[in-house]
């Protein structure tokens, strides 16, 4: 049968591409008009939103307030997110409905199928031994799973009895755990004895270990994952599966308050410490369900395939909330990408029938490295939508995804959002159109955006600082753990605290399309990863040689960016190879594998403000070779000279 083709192109246009007749027959939303009806009245449109998407115990008293710098949304109202992702499901056609599909690594593992109502009786059976071990509404569990059902079943099981989830990635180091948990203040940690990465069994329980040392937890869960020896702190630690067979699985849901956080997630910004996001239940799970279904057009029938980790926000809203609570099949896959060869991911979408598939920028670019040989050797054609999600996408990357993998018969839905937005904002809708690449699209309906100068007057047609406008998204983030001051700072600092600060730089294009520019803040994305390039510089001086140092971004191929380190050395030790080896590996030991800088450089001087602070900036232009702009304010203005001359000498 041949595949339908699901977008058209526009004969007159370079790369501008519609929704054909079938997908906008098929698509929940196919028609502009949705945008101007959201505007006249947002407030009124999330209302309906939520009351069509989300089971509620009892409807909110008042949709919206703002009260100068929070937001919040349907006030009063009663809901409980996991309820919304597995419980009411039982009561419909998807009670035996896979909900979960789980690939582990090793070929030779057979797939798990997980059901709804497999789901429910899991959820509820780990929700009981968090409550058996002591965790009460408003606790904060830490979890630090690799992508292994338990991850989610034991997300859904916070959010079941109203504990709060705090997830670290767990490609994270001990160390950046332990930041976290003391942060949140977790008393229980829910890891693994290990997980596959590449045919290996790593080790994740000693890095548990280190991260759990010194904090408030007081118990360890250990799912058995590999079967690794490892070392069990008696009275602290317990196997996931003896637990499990202690409990019941009768456990009642926790009616929540909708403005009640269902998890913090830590994420970094421009100081060296990562701040705990905090996300709400109502107004998040509204976003986290309407962006799932309507910027990937799911339907009941639909496999989607969100490759995002658990450990980012992605994994959050679209591995686990958004499809979930939609009541969709999810992929999840365990392992590398390209193991045991690059043509992993395409065996997937061939074995399960992927219909949605969404992924990132930088996983594009490796692919299409590896060759087109790899996803032409699999069927495809089940692909209906394409989505991208965390970086800018080239047109090189988002032709070849659109080519290769779509056939050139799916849309590709660039979405734009953070972790502080919960949910997709800026994106095309699959039965609206057009898909041009390198265009996010437009404002997700009923949120408003505007791109203005560093005055704070509106810029039309050039580039700008992107600022969310009132009412603010459902999504939007309500605060930072424990840290209100930093909340305020980062995000509501400019123009009176009135709009929601990006720190994304975006032009307008034909008064309605969004081009994304790029961060405007000391904040780089490696390979999709979030990284502050304080939080680099603050691992790179804890090594005994160095005095001071600077990171910043440039340019790749495959990950979008990368860090690039300056440093001045102590006045008696030397630069050498095995000195950039020990700075390397202290940046893997502290933050993990996606800090590794990817040069180092060796430096007498740093251009610095008169309060000391290292001019990124001008690092940035000297990289680029551009000029280096006005230095007359620095402290140390000569630098800049001998900077210049020591880049050349590295022949860049
Ligand atoms: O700079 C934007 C970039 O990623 C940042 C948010 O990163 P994080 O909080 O890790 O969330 C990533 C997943 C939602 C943004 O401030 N970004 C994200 N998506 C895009 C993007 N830049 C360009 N195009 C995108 N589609």
């Amino acid at each position: 049968m041949k595949a339908t083709k699901w977008v058209v192109s526009d004969k007159k246009q370079k790369h501008v591409y519609w929704p054909s007749k079938e997908m906008k027959a098929r698509a929940w939303i196919s028609s502009e008009k949705v945008y101007a009806e959201a505007d006249k009245n947002p407030t009124q449109f999330w209302g309906r939103l939520a009351k069509e998407g989300i089971t509620w115990f009892k409807h909110w008293n008042k949709t919206y307030e703002w009260k100068k710098p929070y937001s919040k949304w349907f006030l009063g109202g009663k809901l409980n997110a996991c309820h919304n992702a597995v419980d009411r499901h039982l009561e419909t056609h998807r009670k035996n409905k896979v909900a979960i599909i789980w690939e582990p690594e090793p070929i030779n593992e057979p797939t798990q199928y997980i059901t709804y109502y497999q789901l429910h009786k899991e959820v509820s059976k780990f929700a009981n031994v968090l409550k058996k071990l002591g965790v009460k509404k408003g606790d904060r569990v830490g979890i630090y799973l690799p992508m292994i059902p338990e991850a989610q079943i034991a997300m859904l099981a916070c959010a079941r009895i109203g504990a709060i989830h705090s997830v670290v990635f767990s490609a994270f180091s001990g160390e950046s755990l332990k930041k976290r948990l003391i942060d949140g203040e977790a008393k229980i940690l829910i890891t693994a004895d290990g997980y596959y990465r590449r045919g290996k069994p790593l080790n994740l329980k000693s890095q548990a270990d280190f991260g759990a040392k010194g904090t408030k937890v007081k118990k360890v869960i250990v799912v058995n994952r590999t079967g690794a020896k490892i070392k069990m702190t008696k009275g602290r630690d317990y196997y996931w599966n003896d637990l499990m067979k202690t409990v019941n699985s009768e456990c009642p849901v926790t009616v929540m308050n909708s403005e009640d956080p269902l998890f913090i997630l830590y994420t970094s910004g421009t100081t060296g410490t990562p701040k705990g996001v905090i996300h709400d239940t109502g107004g998040y799970l509204t976003q986290a369900y309407w962006t799932t279904k309507l910027d990937f057009d799911l339907h009941d029938d639909d496999v989607f395939w969100c490759t995002a980790d658990v450990g980012w926000i992605t994994g959050h809203t679209y591995s686990c909330y958004g499809p979930l609570s939609v009541g969709a099949t999810i992929v999840t896959f365990e392992g590398a990408p390209d193991f045991p060869d690059p043509g992993r991911f395409w065996s997937i979408i061939e074995k399960y029938g992927v219909n949605v598939f969404y992924t990132a920028p930088t996983v594009i670019r490796m692919f299409a490295r590896f060759g087109e040989e790899w996803p032409k050797k699999y069927d495809l054609t089940s692909l209906r939508i394409l989505g991208t999600v965390g970086e800018p996408i080239d047109l090189d990357a988002w032709l070849w995804y659109f080519k290769i993998v779509g056939g050139s018969r799916c849309p590709i839905i660039d979405t734009w959002w953070q972790t502080e937005t919960g949910g997709t904002l800026i994106n095309v809708l699959p039965g609206v159109g057009p898909f041009i690449p390198m265009v996010a699209g437009r404002s997700f309906p009923g949120i408003r955006h505007k791109v203005l100068d560093a005055e704070g007057k509106e810029v039309k047609g050039k580039e700008g600082y992107l600022f969310q406008d009132k009412p603010f998204a459902p999504g939007l983030l309500h605060g930072v753990w424990k840290n209100s001051k930093r909340y305020k700072k980062t995000y509501w600092s400019k123009h009176n605290g009135e709009y929601y600060d990006t720190s994304d730089g975006a032009k307008i294009i034909k008064g309605k399309y969004i081009r994304m520019t790029g961060r405007t803040d000391d904040v780089m994305k490696v390979a999709g990863h979030r990284l502050a390039t304080a939080e680099l510089e603050n691992a790179i001086n804890l090594h005994k040689d160095v005095s001071e140092s600077g990171v910043v971004p440039i340019p790749h191929k495959i990950k979008g960016e990368v860090p690039l380190a300056f440093v001045i050395l102590e006045p008696k030790a030397k630069p050498s190879d095995e000195l950039t080896r020990e700075i390397i590996s202290l940046t893997r030991k502290i933050i993990g594998p996606t800090a590794k800088p990817e040069k180092v450089f060796y430096v007498k001087d740093l251009p610095k403000t008169r309060s000391g602070k290292i001019m990124r900036r001008i690092l940035k232009r000297l990289l680029n070779n551009e000029p280096a702009g006005d230095i007359s304010t620095l402290r140390n203005p000569e630098s800049v000279a001998v900077l210049k001359s020591e880049l050349k000498k590295l022949k860049l």
